[in-house]
């Protein structure tokens, strides 16, 4: 049976909300019947508690139990609260910052690569790697492994990439591939972007495959900003090949525009 979950990214809660965009939200989930919904951080603009509380509510409303990680808006903008209490808003409406999912089918485990510190730039500590490879080994046998973020270890496709990717990021990768990792799913630069791992890098003597994915953001809080699409992405994983559905905001409704099939 093929295992579905719908990925959504930077909804930016308390800039432009958009009711017909959330009501498309909601028609599209009950259409797909999900899973798992994973969110990939920057849920909320500012942090604030009524934007968690907004965003919790519509993740909630889509039927299907939901993994939930921060991005870097999801802590207070406020002094003192962004470096004394960084994730109390945020663990308020999830209860943790790194939560996971787990079923026969699906492995979810989702990490916290926002740091109260820096602004805009993302990063995993070994700690969070050897954790990360302690609960992916709590995977059901055959079931598909992924890892949820919110910055990027793939490139924007076409804007300038003014953010950076994720610290580290090809240590992060070569750790999260050796834990057996197969999809790694993020956000973060609000464009879509999907790559198996051996078309960007030479592997030698290591065939394991691992899918990274970017999701469009689903809030747009830069209408203005040109080159920034809205958008989501869905996976389906069927005997063991991974099919990445991107949808687009087009026409007052989500539009699939692009299909990518991994493996098999
Ligand atoms: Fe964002
Ligand atoms: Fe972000």
């Amino acid at each position: 049976m093929a295992a579905r979950i719908l990925h959504v990214s930077d909804l930016h809660v308390g800039t432009r909300e958009d009711p017909q965009v959330e009501a498309a939200l909601v028609r599209l989930a009950a259409e797909l019947g999900p899973d798992v919904v994973v969110a990939s951080g920057d849920l909320t603009n500012r942090g604030r508690r009524g934007e968690h509380e907004r965003a919790r509510n519509l993740l909630q409303s889509l039927g299907a139990p939901v993994v939930a990680v921060p991005g870097n808006h999801d802590l207070p903008y406020t002094f003192p609260a962004r470096f004394t209490t960084p994730w109390r808003e945020f663990e308020r409406a999830w209860e943790t910052t790194e939560p996971m999912y787990a079923s026969p089918s699906l492995h979810v485990v989702g990490l916290n690569s926002a740091r109260p510190y820096r602004h805009q730039s993302g990063g995993l500590s070994d700690a969070q790697l050897r954790d990360a490879a302690a609960r992916l080994e709590q995977a059901a046998p055959g079931a598909y492994r992924v890892v949820a973020l919110h910055h990027h270890m793939i490139g924007a496709p076409w804007r300038a990439a003014r953010k950076r990717p994720l610290a580290r990021r090809n240590h992060v990768l070569h750790e999260l591939v050796a834990a057996g990792a197969d999809l790694i799913v993020a956000g973060h630069i609000h464009q879509a972007a999907v790559s198996e791992r051996h078309e960007f890098e030479v592997v030698s003597g290591d065939a394991r495959a691992v899918v990274v994915s970017i999701a469009p953001g689903l809030g747009q809080p830069r209408p203005q900003r040109l080159g920034e699409a809205r958008g989501l992405q869905v996976y389906e994983i069927e005997a063991g090949v991974l099919t990445v559905e991107t949808h687009i905001w087009r026409g007052g409704d989500w539009a699939a525009t692009a299909r990518r099939s991994f493996g098999g």
